[in-house]
């Protein structure tokens, strides 16, 4: 069969959509078609820009060696029966800018997608990538009023692997030897945890000293700012397109990763009702279990510390959505 973007999705291929064809959106969508792990749909409300995105995509296929179809659209009907929806739609940050910053706009865009997308897919997983992140993906479970397992949201993987890119700078090793885990709310507030953080299984503690830890920790829980600092328009796209297309990669695949994912939690790590990042196990049916890690005293009030701040975010959104509906 020959395909355009223009013709259906052949029914055996999983399909991945993507809400929000941005500079997130569009590298996850050349992501997820290079490594060749689904079809993907772009959708965004700018006419014509997802559809020659996605004609662009097309384009490259021939010379990236693979046959996935993507399609750009403006309709949710084109979304239907998505195995995956990550929706990246909203407004990234502006220099000065925190991530709470956009709480109010990304509210309404983020709720609106969920509850768009799930009509037309009602057996996908869900991956949140706009932000605030853990706010918005309690508002889009709350919206697709899926189960938690099938509702997520993307900072961790990215918070980890900035750390682990300093921690790799500073020593000058492989980066892909260092593994490190972050957990927490993704803002100022994340709890980087140094301790489980090692090259090849030799501690960093090893091999790095506290002051210089410190400095490693401080600049990833500035790894966002620095960039739109830098950048001046706009955040970081590359490396969480990457981040988010290893959480696609072991649900598609089955592969159970590890990985430390903003999961909504009934009483684990003594918080409940709430969304933040805790290591998950993440396979076909989205979060297949939460890892409690045994977590100091420090780390643990630095978690709860974390959950406050998106509680009081939360409840800021479910106020500006009433205003919304009312
Ligand atoms: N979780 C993370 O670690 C992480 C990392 C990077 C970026 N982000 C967030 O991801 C979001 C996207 O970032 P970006 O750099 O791609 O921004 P971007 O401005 O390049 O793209 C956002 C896209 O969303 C679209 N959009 C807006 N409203 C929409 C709607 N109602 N329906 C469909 N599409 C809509 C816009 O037209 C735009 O194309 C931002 O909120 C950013 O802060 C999160």
């Amino acid at each position: 069969m020959i395909s355009s973007p223009d013709s259906p999705i052949p029914r055996n291929s999983p399909r991945v959509t993507i809400v929000g064809a941005g500079r997130v959106g569009s590298t996850l969508a050349q992501r997820i078609a290079e490594k060749n792990l689904a079809d993907v749909v772009l959708l965004d409300i700018v006419a014509g820009m997802p559809q020659g995105l996605a004609l662009d995509l097309m384009e490259a296929r021939g010379i990236e060696l693979h046959n996935r179809l993507i399609v750009g659209t403006n309709d949710y009907a084109d979304t239907s029966a998505s195995t995956i929806v990550v929706i990246t739609a909203g407004l990234p940050r502006k220099p000065g800018m925190s991530r709470d910053d956009l709480l109010k706009t990304n509210a309404k865009i983020v709720v609106e997608a969920a509850a768009k997308a799930i009509a037309h897919s009602p057996q996908a997983i869900f991956i949140v990538v706009t932000n605030p992140l853990d706010v918005m993906t309690y508002l889009a479970w709350q919206a697709t009023g899926l189960p938690r397992n099938r509702v997520m949201g993307m900072a961790g993987v990215l918070d980890s692997a900035r750390f682990e890119t300093f921690i790799a700078l500073e020593l000058g090793v492989l980066p892909a030897d260092v593994k490190a885990i972050v957990l927490g709310s993704h803002g100022d507030l994340m709890v980087p945890l140094p301790r489980y953080a090692h090259v090849n299984g030799v501690p960093v503690t090893e091999l790095l000293d506290a002051p210089t830890i410190e400095r490693l920790l401080e600049r990833t829980r500035n790894g966002g700012a620095e960039i739109v600092q830098l950048m001046q328009t706009g955040g970081a796209f590359f490396a969480p397109a990457s981040a988010t297309s290893v959480m696609v990669e072991s649900i598609l695949l089955n592969q159970s990763r590890l990985l430390p994912v903003a999961a909504y939690l009934q009483g684990e790590y003594g918080l409940a009702d709430i969304v933040i990042g805790v290591p998950c196990r993440l396979g076909c049916g989205g979060i297949e279990s939460v890892l409690e890690l045994t977590l100091s005293d420090e780390e643990r009030s630095a978690l709860q510390t974390s959950a406050q701040a998106v509680r009081q975010n939360i409840d800021r959104a479910q106020e500006v959505l009433a205003g919304v509906n009312s």
